[in-house]
Parts: C-alpha cells; sequence; structure tokens
C-alpha cells in the first residue's frame, strides 16, 4: 500500500484514478474481501459461517458493535430494534403524497431522507445517544418503510409491524398479508429471506457506502447519509442489478435464445452486458453468490418450483457462461444479484422490490461504516481531485457578438 500523502506531502502532487479500482479511501476493521480467494469476512468471521449460523440481527449487531453479542446483550438488542419499528403516523400522510405507481426505490429515497425531519431528535451526530438512537431507528423502520412502499404502489392498506415476529418474518408479513387473509409464514422462507439480508449485510468500499461516508464526512446526518447511499444502490451496475437481471432474464425467455445475448454480451459495440455477472473485486465466485445459489435451490424446492420458464433460463445462462471462453478468460462469474432475484422471484416479490430489500439489508453495513468513520479522529470531509482537460483561460464574449 502505497501513502501518497507520506510519499509527496498534502497539495501538489495527486493519484489519477478514474473508478477509484486502486484507491483506498479509508482504512476499516468492519469486512474484509479477498477478490482473488473469494473471501468475505465481518468482523473476521467468514460470511459462510454466518449465513449457517447466526442470523441478521446478530450480524447487524457483530457489524455495529464489533463482537458477536453475549446473549443478554443480544436480547437487549432485539428489543430495542422491536421498539423502533414502527414508523411515525404522520409519514403515512408522507407516503400518500407519492404517485401511486411510484417505484418503491424513489419512495424510500424520498422516505428515508424525511426521517431527519421526522426524527430531529436523533439527527445530532456529535451526541453518542442520538448517533445510536438514529443507527438503531434505520436498522428497525427500513423494513416497515420498504414493505410501506411496495403496499402502496400496488395500493393495498399498510400493515403494521408485527413486534412477536422475527425481524425476517415481520417483513414477510408486512408485504404479504391482507387485511382479509390470513397469511401463513413459512419458517423456511424467513429463514431463506434473512439468509439474504444477511449477505447483503455490508461489502466495504462499494459504491454507495463511499457514498454514504462521502455524505457523512461533512457532517451530515445519519438518516441523510443513508439516503445518499440508497439513491446510489439504485443503479443497475449496482444494487440495481437484481432488478435488471431478472428482467434480462425474462427478455431471453427461453434457452434456446441464451447464445444470441451471450454474444451480444461479448460485442463491445453492444452496450448490452449480461447482469448479474462480474464484479469488481471478486475475480473468483463470489462467496455470497455460492450460498444463495444453495438457498435458491432449497427455496425452489420448498415452493415445487421446477418448470417456471425464467429460473430455467437462469440456470442455463449460468452452465454456458461458466463454460465460455470470454466470461472465463476475464474471470465474469455470477455475483450475488445472480440468485438474490431467482429466490425473491419466487417467494412473489415483483422485481421492483428486489433493490428495496437490497437497500434495507445494506442499511446496516452503512451505518456501521459511517459510525467508524465520524469516531475516527482522522475523518476530513471527502474531497476528490480532479484532472482539469477543459478550455484554457479566455475572454468573455457578449452575447451579441458570438
Ligand atoms: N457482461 C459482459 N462483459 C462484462 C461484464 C458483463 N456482465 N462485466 C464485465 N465485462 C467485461 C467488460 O466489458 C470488460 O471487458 P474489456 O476488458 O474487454 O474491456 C471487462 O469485463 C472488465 O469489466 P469492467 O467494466 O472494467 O469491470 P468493472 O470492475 O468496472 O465492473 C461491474 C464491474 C460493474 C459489476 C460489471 O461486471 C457489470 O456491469 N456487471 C453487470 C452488472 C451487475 O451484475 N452488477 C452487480 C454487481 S454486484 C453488486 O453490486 C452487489
Amino acid at each position: 500500500v502505497l501513502d501518497i500523502r507520506k510519499l509527496y506531502g498534502q497539495a501538489d502532487v495527486f493519484t489519477y484514478d478514474p473508478g477509484f479500482t486502486s484507491t483506498a479511501s479509508c482504512d476499516s476493521t468492519i469486512t474484509f474481501i479477498d477478490g482473488d480467494k473469494g473471501e468475505l469476512w465481518y468482523r473476521g468471521y467468514p460470511i459462510e459461517q454466518l449465513a449457517e449460523k447466526s442470523n441478521y440481527l446478530e450480524v447487524c449487531y457483530l457489524l455495529l458493535y464489533g463482537e458477536l453479542p453475549t446473549a443478554e446483550q443480544m436480547s437487549d438488542f432485539e428489543n430495542r430494534v422491536t421498539r423502533h419499528t414502527m414508523v411515525h403516523e404522520q409519514m403515512h400522510n408522507f407516503f400518500r403524497g407519492f404517485r401511486r405507481d411510484s417505484h418503491p426505490m424513489a419512495t424510500m429515497v424520498g422516505v428515508v431522507g424525511a426521517m431527519s425531519a421526522f426524527y430531529h431528535d436523533s439527527t445530532d451526530i456529535g451526541d453518542e445517544w442520538q448517533r445510536e438512537v438514529a443507527a438503531i431507528r434505520l436498522i428497525a423502520k427500513l423494513p416497515t418503510i420498504a414493505a410501506m412502499a411496495y403496499k402502496y404502489s400496488i395500493g393495498q392498506p399498510f400493515v403494521y409491524p408485527n413486534n412477536e415476529l422475527d425481524y425476517a418474518s415481520n417483513f414477510l408479513n408486512m408485504c404479504f398479508s391482507v387485511p382479509a387473509e390470513k397469511y401463513q409464514i413459512d419458517p423456511a422462507l424467513s429463514k431463506a429471506m434473512d439468509r439474504i439480508f444477511t449477505l447483503h449485510a455490508d461489502h466495504e468500499q462499494n459504491a454507495s457506502t463511499s457514498t454514504v461516508r462521502l455524505a457523512g464526512s461533512s457532517g451530515a446526518n445519519p438518516f441523510a447519509c443513508i439516503a445518499a447511499g440508497i439513491a446510489c444502490l439504485w443503479g443497475p451496475a449496482h444494487g440495481g442489478a437484481n432488478q435488471a437481471c431478472l428482467e434480462m432474464l425474462r427478455e431471453i425467455g427461453n434457452v434456446e435464445r441464451i447464445p444470441e445475448f451471450i454474444e451480444r454480451a461479448k460485442d463491445k459495440d453492444d452496450p448490452f452486458r449480461l447482469m448479474g455477472f462480474g464484479h469488481r473485486v471478486y475475480k473468483n465466485f463470489d462467496p455470497r453468490a455460492k450460498v444463495m445459489k444453495e438457498s435458491a435451490d432449497e427455496v425452489l424446492d420448498l415452493l415445487g418450483i421446477h418448470n417456471n420458464p425464467t429460473l430455467q433460463v437462469a440456470k442455463e445462462l449460468e452452465k454456458i457462461a461458466l463454460e465460455d471462453e470470454y466470461f472465463v478468460s476475464k474471470k465474469l462469474y455470477p455475483n450475488v444479484d445472480f440468485y438474490s432475484g431467482i429466490i425473491l422471484e419466487a417467494m412473489g416479490f415483483p422485481t421492483s422490490m428486489f433493490t428495496p430489500i437490497f437497500a434495507l439489508s445494506r442499511t446496516v453495513g452503512w451505518i456501521a461504516q459511517w459510525k467508524e468513520m465520524i469516531s475516527d479522529p482522522q475523518n476530513k470531509i471527502g474531497r476528490p481531485r480532479q484532472l482539469y482537460v477543459g478550455s484554457d483561460k479566455r475572454e468573455y464574449v457578449d452575447l451579441n457578438n458570438r
């Protein structure tokens, strides 16, 4: 690692690194990735072990406070999160201001940003207690907000949180129950949902996390910073890939058309990319994708889904791409979004909910990173440099002389 400040002094020399492919913006103790080996650890614990043995709320505790909780700490944390799952009734009115057919991500960017107005008693970042309350409020309320955004988009009444349910079951209940019918939550589906949350909880300095850090570096409040992260996550090259991937599978439509799309992905004159393939850091199988693939198989078996054409295309595409010289040589493996979309589709979520689910899962990672940054004495406002390639200095010309 080359520390450019120590080598050359502060201001006069800087690196030029579009897309930050080789620039570390911070040091961090939260998440470790080895892209060549395909390893991911949260606070030192391999993701495979956490996905198998832990659960999302315990992982939230681990990411926020650095250690696995004792039984007492876990119960206290669960109580604190549970106490904050409801949103202020006034927020229901705020929701109703959106177009009824808004994309749930659009609603979430607005509503989470507006939390700074609804919960301004936890926006003072200099106050440790307020920081803590803001973190708990975000973790507790994001599932409620995501489910409300969904219900609103399909014209159904909001479902209040049920604090007797665990985190994942509560989210499923808020999304799928309707007043007239009793919704039965399948524990295996809750487990699969919880695993999706766990696998998405943090991923070091990706685009949305860096956005949260950059927003936070100016001293902005945590709700504003998380709203910025949600906005960044929405793009199809990042969190929006899960929606884009499933839409692509539907567009391919049947296995006979796969070679045509593979050829398009290889064609440099065609902007088309195989969504759900490739990763900036993993040049080996994404460890989250491995777990997600197993989970997808379990969910499909559980729901008895074997003949769904979209899923058949997904399975065949995966097989063909993993053997194709172009994808092999560029180390383009299916990423986490490829399989998460398959599970969410099977569970009955529309594609527009895929990225909101990613956003609610990643909220804890964003907060943990934000907390780490603002408690770092070395923290200063993020301010990248640029290489100016515009016009030389010139004189202004009056409108009538141009
Ligand atoms: N399909 C076809 N070719 C691809 C793909 C793809 N999905 N991904 C990368 N490539 C090719 C590029 O064209 C490039 O080829 P070249 O060397 O001949 O120019 C090479 O592989 C390297 O690609 P880059 O774009 O330079 O890699 P980068 O690290 O910038 O991009 C990214 C990573 C954005 C994830 C990219 O692989 C992509 O667009 N994938 C599809 C979208 C996607 O699935 N995103 C989800 C990422 S995971 C997440 O956010 C949770």
